[in-house]
This record gives C-alpha cells, sequence and structure tokens, in this order.
C-alpha cells in the first residue's frame, strides 16, 4: 500500500482564520488526503497551530490573557472549527507541546554539534519606552525593498521579501507606537545557511521536477539571491527555551527559539504527538532509516510560506545530516483575495471561518474555495460568484439531478432499484464519458490541481443530467416499463457513484446521498470501469430521496451579506 504523509501550513495561533486561509492551505490538503483515502493509500495528514513569536504573544496581550491559557482557548477553537469544516487531520497538534520543544532543542544541538551554528553578537532593535527588544513583528516600519510603509519587522507583506528588524526605514514600536528607536547589542544564536547553500541548492536541484511552478520559481528566487546565515533565537519569554547540555543556555535565559525555527519542525512534533496517542510509532513517517523512504511526503502552504520550506527548513534537516524525510511535492497557492483587496486578520477584512459556518453549510464554501482555488493566480472572492457557484453546480447540477432519480425511483418504483432490461446504446455511450470523466478527475486529482480537478467533477455531474435528459425515463414509463428500469437503476448508480467522486470536495452531501442510498461511508474511490460501477446497487435494495442537499442562495441574501462583510465596497 503506498503511503502519505501531507502536512498543511500550521495556522498562526492568533485567531479564527480567514477563507483565504482555508482556501490556501488546509482545505486543498484535505481534498488530497480525502481522495487519497478513498483510493486506498495509507495517510496521515498532520495540521497543528503554530503558537510562538511575537503574534501570540501580541494577541495574548490584546486579549488581556496570559499567553498559555490564551493559546489553549485558542487551540480548541480552531480544532473545532476545522472539525466543523470537515478538515480531515489524523491529527491537530500544538507547536507549544513538549515533542517539539524536544525535537526543536534536538535540531540546535545536533546543529551546533555540525559546526553550523554560532552565537554572534547582533544589533537589534531596542525600544527605550518599552525597554526591551522588539523582535519581528513587535517592530514596524518602511520597507527598504519597496516602500511599503506597515512592513513588519520579519516580512513585508506588500512585496513579499524576508526583512531584517533593523533594515526596516523609520522603524516604531507596535507595543506602544514609541519611535524612540535605537540599535543595542544583544547576543543570539545564528544557523549558518551560507556553509549549507550548494547543500540546499543539490537538494532542490535533485528534487523540485515535481513541484508546480510557483513553488520552483520562489525556491530558485532565494537561492540565487544568496542565502544569509540566519538568527535562530529572538528577544521572547514565550517560547521553546535555548539549552545546552541539558541547562539554560548561558546569556540566553531570556531568549527562545524563533518561530520559524521551531514551527516547522512541529510537522515531526505533531507527528509524534498523534503517534503517543494511538500508542503507534512515528519514526516510519519521518526517519527514512526507519521506513519513512517510501513515504510520499507532500506539503500544502501559501506562496509566503515557500521561501521557509524550500531553503530554511531544509536547512535545518539537511544539516543536522540526520535521515530524516523531506518533502516530496510541495503545492503552493497564491492568495486569495476579499474583492480588489486582502483579506485581513489584524483588520478583521473578509469572512472567517467561524462566520462562514454561521451563514452556510461548509460544502458549500469548500465546493466555491475549490472550484475557485487560487492556483494559477490570485483569485477574488465576490458573493457573486460564490452564489452562482452554489447555486449552479451544486444545486441546480448535482442537487438536481440527485433528488429528481430518486424521488422518480420513489413515486414510480417504490424507493427500490428496479429490475429489467438491458443497457443499450445510450448507456454505452454514458459508460464511456464517465470512464473519461473519471480518468481525467483521478489525474487532476493525483497532479493536485484542485482547479480542474473540480472542473472535471462538474463536468461529470452534468453527464448525469444530460444522460436524464435524453434518455427520459417519465416518457419511457408509459410505453417500455423494462427501458425505463434500466435508465432509472443506471441514474441510481450514477447518483451513488457521484457520492463517492464528491467526497473529497463535499463530504457532508456525499455522505447524506451515500446514507440515502444505503452505501457504507467512508466511500471508496471507483476502480472498476462504468459498466461495473453503475451496476453496484443491488436490484431491490431501497433507497430514498435525500434530505435538500443544497439549498440556493438568493439575491437578497447575497445583497445583505454584501453590505454586512464590506463586499465590493
Ligand atoms: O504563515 C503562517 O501562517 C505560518 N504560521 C505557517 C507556518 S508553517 C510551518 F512551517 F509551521
Ligand atoms: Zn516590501
Amino acid at each position: 500500500m503506498t503511503r502519505v504523509l501531507i502536512t498543511s501550513a500550521l495556522p498562526y495561533i492568533n485567531g479564527i482564520k480567514h477563507l483565504g486561509n482555508l482556501a490556501g492551505s488546509m482545505l486543498p490538503a484535505d481534498v488530497f488526503a480525502r481522495f487519497k483515502r478513498a483510493a486506498g493509500a495509507e495517510v496521515l495528514y498532520i495540521c497543528a497551530t503554530d503558537e510562538h513569536g511575537t503574534p501570540a504573544e501580541l494577541a495574548a496581550a490584546e486579549a488581556g490573557q496570559d499567553v498559555r491559557t490564551y493559546c489553549d482557548e485558542q487551540h480548541q477553537l480552531q480544532h473545532d472549527i476545522s472539525r466543523a469544516f470537515g478538515l480531515s487531520f489524523d491529527w491537530f497538534g500544538r507547536s507549544s507541546n513538549p515533542p517539539n520543544h524536544r525535537l526543536t532543542q534536538h535540531f540546535a544541538e545536533v546543529l551546533e554539534s555540525k559546526g553550523l551554528i554560532e552565537e554572534r553578537t547582533d544589533k537589534m532593535v531596542y525600544s527605550v519606552d518599552d525597554r526591551r527588544f522588539l523582535p519581528d513583528r513587535y517592530v514596524e516600519g518602511t520597507c527598504p525593498h519597496c516602500g511599503f510603509e506597515k512592513a513588519r519587522g520579519d516580512q513585508c507583506d506588500n512585496c513579499g521579501n524576508l526583512l531584517d528588524p533593523v533594515d526596516l526605514i523609520n522603524p516604531y514600536s507596535k507595543i506602544s507606537g514609541s519611535r524612540n528607536i535605537e540599535v543595542r547589542d544583544t547576543n543570539h544564536l545564528y544557523l549558518q545557511q551560507t556553509k549549507l547553500e550548494s547543500r540546499i541548492r543539490a537538494w532542490v536541484d535533485a528534487n523540485s521536477a515535481n513541484w508546480p511552478h510557483l513553488t520552483r520559481s520562489i525556491a530558485y528566487k532565494h537561492l540565487d539571491e544568496g542565502l544569509i546565515d540566519r538568527g535562530i533565537t529572538r528577544d521572547l519569554a514565550w517560547g521553546i527555551p535555548v539549552m545546552k547540555d541539558g541547562l539554560p543556555r548561558p546569556g540566553f535565559e531570556d531568549k527562545v527559539f524563533y518561530v520559524w525555527f521551531d514551527a516547522p519542525i512541529e510537522y515531526i512534533g505533531a507527528t509524534v504527538e498523534w503517534a503517543e496517542s494511538e500508542g503507534t510509532d512515528w519514526e516510519r513517517w519521518w526517519r527514512t532509516d526507519k521506513g519513512a523512504g517510501d513515504t510520499e511526503y507532500v506539503q500544502f502552504m501559501g506562496k509566503d510560506n515557500v521561501a521557509f520550506h524550500t531553503v530554511s527548513f531544509p536547512a535545518t534537516i539537511l544539516g543536522s545530516e540526520e535521515p530524516w524525510k523531506t518533502v516530496d511535492r510541495l503545492k503552493a497557492f497564491n492568495w486569495l483575495n476579499w474583492y480588489g483587496g486582502k483579506f485581513s486578520t489584524s483588520e478583521k477584512r473578509g469572512v472567517f471561518m467561524d462566520t462562514a459556518l454561521e451563514l452556510l453549510p461548509p460544502d458549500l464554501w469548500r465546493w466555491y474555495l475549490t472550484a475557485n482555488a487560487p492556483e494559477g493566480s490570485d483569485t477574488a472572492f465576490t458573493w457573486e460568484q460564490f452564489q452562482s457557484a452554489v447555486n449552479k453546480d451544486l444545486a441546480d447540477v448535482l442537487g438536481n439531478f440527485v433528488n429528481r432519480i430518486a424521488k422518480f425511483a420513489e413515486s414510480k418504483f417504490e424507493g427500490v432499484v428496479p429490475a429489467g432490461g438491458e443497457p443499450g446504446e445510450l448507456e454505452l455511450k454514458l459508460y464511456a464519458d464517465i470512464d473519461a470523466g473519471i480518468a481525467d478527475l483521478t489525474a487532476q486529482l493525483e497532479a493536485i490541481e484542485v482547479r480542474k480537478a473540480a472542473q472535471a467533477l462538474r463536468a461529470l455531474w452534468v453527464l448525469g443530467n444530460e444522460y436524464l435528459q435524453v434518455a427520459a425515463p417519465w416518457t419511457a414509463i408509459k410505453t417500455d416499463p423494462a427501458r425505463a428500469a434500466v435508465v432509472v437503476r443506471t441514474a441510481l448508480n450514477l447518483a451513488a457513484l457521484y457520492a463517492r467522486l464528491s467526497a473529497p470536495f463535499i463530504p457532508f452531501a456525499a455522505e447524506k446521498i451515500a446514507e440515502a442510498f444505503n452505501q457504507g461511508w467512508p466511500l471508496a474511490w471507483p476502480s472498476d470501469g462504468a459498466a461495473v460501477e453503475l451496476d453496484r446497487l443491488s436490484v431491490g435494495q431501497t433507497i430514498r430521496a435525500p434530505e435538500v442537499l443544497f439549498r440556493k442562495i438568493e439575491d437578497e441574501q447575497v445583497a445583505e451579506w454584501g453590505e454586512r462583510f464590506g463586499g465590493a465596497g
């Protein structure tokens, strides 16, 4: 059996995520995980909250809570809301949990033993009024690359360049707003990426053939610009302590590891958490000397995370010279925008995962966000497009087909799969079309082409409506009951097949169809030809019309939500 390890970028702990976060990492990872499981692979889908660093400290301070309590609450919230969206993580961990502490400290020690870590006296931004150093996001200012005036200390949100806080022009403290800023000396650990540059490039050269264009281009952009040694500690209280020989490292008592050093290590840490809870082995997923060489490792993330996963995290892993599993396929996404602008957690612009579920069931969002995945370029969410995707694709095409044939079987065939008749020309054509459609859908899913996969699925749904239109069982039943039975039997099988094919995208509706048709759950991916797949339901078994699968979105709702969430304005 093939084994697939899937991770989606770890969402920051600070606050419920918006639809853009969902569309660009967790949701596509979930679709892929569900597909691979259905197709018979042994899948481990890992995610976690990214709990360290300044975002967590800042948000906790804003909420008036200590960081630990804040993280406990927010983790539970994100966990519950992810489940409500149907995200089928095998484990949703926490980067603040003990396994990540152990692993992060382990990597730092090993890297130091390989001569790749250096203690340096560093110039850091110090806020005189706040009486503390200001790492990363505690300081903002003008980006030296593009002139954006609200660039964060670690990365510019406008041009995407990674920054060093001391490079900001006109810096100010995020804590107090003070511009009374000095640059002072402080000691930090540096990972000497310059020494690793050729190893990382060789690794990218050897592994990137299957990466999508977006991923490759970002990786090579960073390599071509030349790597710099990277500070992996910060002047913060909350985070993973810096140790030496089992004791706090002298001079580092008030420092912790940089969040971007420990966060990717949590992919492994969360696997350890999972294994501890299951009483199973984690090493076969992560250690190539323990069998992980047979695993395919696929990562999902937004484009702002790619540099960290193609350069920084590989530097940690390769530098250790230990047999860790590295990523095989790295699927990156562009931005899902909110109309013309960006979704923004800090400015609360756009729809967030909790609100989304208060408005409508998860499958509606899941469908829209996969059918419009920001793959080739940035994509804009609009309520009008959302309404059209839901009403046309889900309600008119899939929902209508399933409902129509199930109702007809209920009224004319006593709610059972009818016997009689033999498949004719129309059915043979349908088999050929369905075979081609499934082959396309399967290939797009294997290739993680999310939009194309959604299109292929929709094309399969359309075939059902076209078939019913031409085969017209409501006419046939008047003159040729055996013919009507063939059509109804075929169409009922098609509806059941749609549940299996649609489950990765819209699992809740798929489960409703499966239930109404007395199918087990979870459903396996079809592996036989359509002639077999469309003859799976037992003749005489009962079926019923499922409760309403998709309610249409009314124009009034669109108008109201446009107003409420700022829409085009
Ligand atoms: O950009 C983000 O949302 C980060 N929290 C992603 C971390 S991914 C992984 F490396 F932990
Ligand atoms: Zn910039």
